[in-house]
């Protein structure tokens, strides 16, 4: 409660601060990269601008994408801010010198989990959500297509689903990307590829977003999506009938991340993003698009329709090992040359 008040303080005097800042110097920018979904990613820009009458320019890519970006761009950075997307590419980032250290004065502020995703990265990123990996299934085309219902990742495998699954890519996506890890972390590697390779022959299409597949599901051109769950209640909320499944074996899950990019042009409009991102009232923008993600900030509110993570079984997942350069490179190039070619 203590420290809930003290910050609150820190971050009305910083919020006066930046304003004023702003005010005195209007030609601020902010290019702001943006891996969590396209509303949400629309809203924090215009709420930014808003607050701060710093020009936001804004653009949205999956979390391997805007990952490979920064990575593209670094020798002449372009980008300021990247907010959302997986946390594994953040770290890869920090590991790679992409992004740079900075401790917000909000960050006594926010969960444990939040933290200790910095902790891991010299300060190179934070989290700002996290979210249970899943899967949602389409009610009306399970029962056209005569389907039992999956309640487990095993269940996926089953040859009467051959066409009826659809992820990502998890190169371009991280929700892929953290499927295929969280299939390692839950079944050993061995078996785990063993997994994905049984189910990329059910799958009939890999998206570049990692939310596409439950879109799909929802406008009824696809029956199963492995997703991240708020994404899949995301679809529910919005009257379609798609059933959001935490799988039986238990699941992985994601810390959305959110780091500076090392070079940014407008380090100043950076840092001020990065601290209103993290306070509550910037956290519960997500209310109004439908985000069911839980916000890492303390204050902030979680809706009632988000995923409730105390009732999910939650594997232990290891985003120190996961989002190293090593690991994420070599998963995702033996994903390239074990799975992605084998015949469907
Ligand atoms: O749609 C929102 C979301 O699921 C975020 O929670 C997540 O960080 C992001 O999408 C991942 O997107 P992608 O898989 O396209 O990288």
């Amino acid at each position: 409660m203590n420290i809930n008040t003290t910050s609150r303080i820190t971050f009305g005097a910083t919020a006066l601060a930046l304003m004023t800042a702003a005010n005195a110097a209007s030609a601020d920018k902010l290019t702001f990269y943006c891996s969590a979904q396209e509303e949400w990613c629309q809203l924090m820009a215009n709420s930014f601008q808003d607050t701060t009458g710093i020009e936001v320019a804004m653009t949205r890519k999956s979390s391997g994408e805007t990952f490979a970006q920064i990575k593209a761009e670094s020798s002449n950075p372009r980008g300021d801010v990247w907010w959302g997307g997986t946390g594994d590419p953040h770290l890869q980032a920090a590991e790679e010198g992409l992004t740079a250290e900075y401790i917000s004065p909000m960050r006594d502020q926010l969960h444990p989990w939040a933290i200790s995703q910095a902790e891991s990265a010299d300060n190179k990123t934070i989290g700002i959500y996290s979210g249970a990996l899943g899967f949602g299934y389409n009610t009306d085309l399970l029962a056209a297509n005569d389907l039992p219902t999956p309640a487990c990742w095993e269940d996926l495998l089953k040859p009467e689903f051959k066409g009826h699954v659809q992820m990502a890519n998890p190169n371009s996506s991280g929700t892929a990307y953290t499927t295929l890890a969280t299939m390692v972390q839950l079944f050993g590697e061995d078996e785990g590829f063993e997994y994905m390779a049984g189910l990329h022959a059910n799958i009939n299409q890999y998206t570049k977003s990692g939310s596409a597949p439950i879109k799909a599901a929802g406008r009824g051109e696809n029956t199963i999506g492995i997703v991240f769950l708020h994404d899949a209640v995301a679809q529910a909320v919005s009257g379609f009938p798609i059933v959001p499944v935490a799988p039986c074996e238990g699941t992985g899950y994601e810390i959305g991340s959110m780091s500076i990019i090392d070079g940014a042009r407008n380090m100043e409009s950076a840092q001020a993003f990065y601290d209103w991102a993290l306070s509550a009232e910037a956290q519960n923008l997500a209310l109004e698009v439908n985000a069911f993600q839980v916000p890492s900030n303390m204050n902030a509110e979680t809706s009632p329709s988000a995923p409730d993570m105390s009732q999910i079984t939650l594997i232990d997942y290891d985003f120190r090992t996961y989002g190293s350069s090593d690991t994420r490179q070599r998963l995702l190039q033996k994903w390239d040359e074990e799975v992605s070619i084998l015949p469907q």
